[in-house]
């Protein structure tokens, strides 16, 4: 049994980085069918976003380092395996990606949070930054970026920018929808950063929505249209 997590630990190490990771999981692609949904009300639409980031977060988290440790059981001792090192950093995209950081934080509960507060322009789409706290040692966390929209990826690549210059190296990026361009964006201009997401849709259309998308996240999340 040893060997085959050990197997299975070394199998997730060479493996190559992808730069795109769909989650298309059945449980995944139904509640994201439920919250695209417009007649959905607010307060699903938050408990489904919740629901996803936990399974997105299962997936995500796949690669941490695990290290042996000498436990008891009822029974009799033996070496289990838990997790190693410095704490993961969550960092939210204001505001939507605060409805994913809910459900990452049920996941891992001791994880370090950072807040980036960005709004787009509606009409340069560019983001425009509010807000930045984030710990001060997260260049020796795995920090992984929630936000439930990549559309032109303008906020995301933004927000990665800010967490390289305060030190972070180790950078994942977390979302519902990811627009192909955005999706591009992103791998042109930090190719070392990984983007999960639950569904990759068709495109944007010219106010820089997802299509067919979920409509405005922020919105649905707090009820603010
Ligand atoms: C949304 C979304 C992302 C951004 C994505 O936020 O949550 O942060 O747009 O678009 P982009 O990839 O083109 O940058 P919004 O600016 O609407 O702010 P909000 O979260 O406060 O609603
Ligand atoms: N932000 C949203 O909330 N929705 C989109 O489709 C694009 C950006």
């Amino acid at each position: 049994m040893r060997l085959l997590y050990r197997s299975r630990d070394a199998r997730n190490r060479s493996r190559p980085m992808r730069h795109l990771v769909i989650v298309d999981h059945p449980l995944v692609q139904h509640k994201l069918a439920l919250l695209r949904m417009k007649q959905t009300p607010t307060a699903e639409f938050r408990r489904l976003v919740r629901e996803i980031a936990l399974l997105l977060g299962y997936e995500i988290t796949r690669d941490l380092p695990l290290a042996p440790v000498p436990i008891e059981t009822p029974l009799e001792a033996m070496e289990a395996r838990m997790l190693a090192g410095k704490k993961l950093c969550i960092v939210s995209i204001l505001r939507a990606g605060n409805g994913l950081l809910e459900g990452m934080l049920e996941l891992l509960p001791s994880a370090r949070v950072g807040h980036i507060g960005l709004r787009r322009d509606p009409t340069t789409l560019a983001p425009i930054e509010y807000y930045f706290k984030v710990p001060a040692d997260i260049a020796e966390r795995p920090v992984i970026v929630v936000d439930p929209m990549l559309a032109t990826a303008n906020s995301a690549v933004h927000a990665v920018d800010r967490l390289k210059g305060a030190g972070a190296r180790d950078i994942k990026f977390a979302c519902l929808l990811a627009a192909p361009e955005g999706v591009a964006r992103m791998r042109e201009a930090h190719p070392d950063v990984p983007v999960y997401a639950a569904a990759l849709d068709r495109g944007l259309d010219e106010h820089g929505y997802i299509r067919p998308g979920l409509g405005d996240a922020g919105d649905r999340l707090f009820g603010t249209r």
